[in-house]
């Protein structure tokens, strides 16, 4: 996607550079349009590194390619990281003095506007009018937050993570999410999706390694996003179409890996707070509720950024209901006919991970089959694999009485290059652990 990253004077321009190259490392076209006093935080060399890009603060370059509202009119998204105080007034009244002013109002785009200033500035009542202003012309808000500012004072007016930012801005290139509430994420409409990107895009940071004193801590450090549960899609707002996975097997991989001093970003989809007592308390773990397979492919893609393996155990539906009911579907209004419900595709959540993964991350996937034999599991086992790119495959037999809601597996693990690696199976703890296990050789090699 086109995104123009628009970047005013502030010292937490030098936020926006991490910001710049997440977007850039997420697949978009990252045109930088600095205003002049930006440039005296962060200079014109760092932005054109990072975007890979040409980058002038001018109306008066380029002309003949007529910039000053090209850039607008081709952008998906504009996003302005970190805002001022000025550059709030100045959108406000419209000022177009600049590049970005131009762009601004040449845009039919998206607007996200990351402010960033000092408390006093952030609550003077004209910065205040000017948000009011911009948010009922449908400018989108990501942040201030509250914490250390620049000095030694702390309040309102930081700005946002980078991370954060970035989970916004695939938020509304995805058209998913408009407006700062966050929902609980059990069941909602897919047009819906909640803030548990939010959560994710928290991602590693002040999670601590705690690795148990009887594992060896060769995950000392390692981040690792694990998916658990099944997806639930809405079909309306009391029923879904699920699934029967648990979500044992993947906290049981979360908790080997944690035990082993990795850092945990677990991927929670509707599983019993039974099932997560094993990890909830453990301060290497992070565990994000997720309810949708959208809302899980929101949050998976804001914490694989981060990420150093990702392993998705959670059964993703394949399907969501096309035309999400806003009200109880009622037998009385049917008129004495079944209703038929619709289904789209789901977008391939693992193959979307190794589209966009980062050099060196090692990413696993799992499937789980119903067949009558091993080799017709393998056989499906390597055609998957083929399908989706991943480092490594684990495949497991399910049926009417096997693989689900029982503390028992086996995982056959399937390799890059199609070869069974290893299988593992007891206990979903001792599968979980030979898992592990591979997963830390993949690590090693990388
Ligand atoms: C060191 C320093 C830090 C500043 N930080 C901020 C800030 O975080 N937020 C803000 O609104 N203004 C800040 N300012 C003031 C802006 O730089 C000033 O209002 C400038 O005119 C903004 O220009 P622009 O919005 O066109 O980029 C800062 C100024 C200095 C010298």
């Amino acid at each position: 996607m086109n995104i123009v990253l628009g970047v005013t004077g502030g010292i937490a321009a030098y936020k926006a550079v991490a910001l710049a190259r997440l977007l850039v490392e997420a697949g978009h076209e990252v045109h930088v349009v600095p205003t002049e006093d930006a440039l005296r935080f962060v200079g014109k060399p760092t932005w054109e590194a990072i975007s890979r890009r040409s980058v002038t603060t001018s109306v008066h370059e380029d002309v003949p390619e007529v910039r000053h509202v090209a850039l607008g009119q081709r952008a998906d998204l504009v996003v302005v990281a970190p805002a001022t105080a000025n550059a709030l007034a100045r959108m406000t009244a419209g000022i177009a003095d600049d590049l970005l002013g131009t762009t601004l109002l040449a845009t039919r785009a998206p607007v996200l506007v990351a402010p960033a200033m000092h408390t006093e500035m952030w609550e003077h009542p004209a910065t205040q009018d000017n948000v009011a202003i911009l948010r009922s012309r449908g400018v989108e808000f990501v942040g201030p937050e509250s914490g250390r500012l620049t000095g030694d004072d702390s309040g309102p007016g930081r700005m946002s993570e980078p991370e954060a930012i970035a989970v916004r801005v695939e938020q509304l290139l995805s058209g998913s999410e408009r407006g700062d509430e966050a929902e609980p994420a059990d069941l909602r409409a897919p047009e819906d999706v909640p803030a548990s990107e939010e959560a994710a895009s928290e991602g590693f940071r002040g999670l601590d390694e705690a690795p148990s004193a009887e594992t060896p801590a060769d995950l000392e450090g390692v981040r690792i996003l694990v998916s658990a549960g099944g997806t639930r899609e809405p079909i309306d707002p009391v029923r879904y179409l699920g699934n029967r996975s648990s979500g044992r097997q993947g906290v049981a991989v979360a908790a080997a890996a944690a035990d082993r001093g990795a850092k945990i970003v677990l991927l929670a989809a509707n599983i019993d707070d039974a099932v997560l007592a094993d990890v909830v308390s453990n301060p290497a773990v992070r565990v994000v509720p997720v309810g949708s397979a959208a809302e899980l492919e929101a949050a998976a893609r804001a914490a694989s950024a981060g990420a150093d393996a990702v392993i998705m155990a959670a059964a993703v539906a394949d399907y969501r209901v096309a035309d999400v009911a806003g009200q109880k579907i009622r037998k009385e209004d049917s008129g004495g006919r079944a209703p038929t419900l619709a289904l789209v595709e789901n977008p391939d959540i693992l193959a979307g991970l190794v589209r966009e993964r980062r050099p060196g991350q090692v990413l696993v996937g799992f499937a789980a089959e119903t067949v009558e034999s091993e080799g017709e599991l393998l056989e499906r086992g390597r055609r998957k694999l083929a399908r989706k790119g991943v480092d490594l495959l684990a495949v497991n037999a399910v049926g009417w009485d096997e693989g689900f809601e029982s503390s028992e597996n086996t995982l056959h693990l399937i390799g890059a290059d199609g070869s069974l690696v290893d299988t593992v199976g007891g206990t979903k703890r001792e599968a979980a652990e030979g898992l592990v296990d591979a997963v830390a050789d993949l690590i090693r090699d990388r």
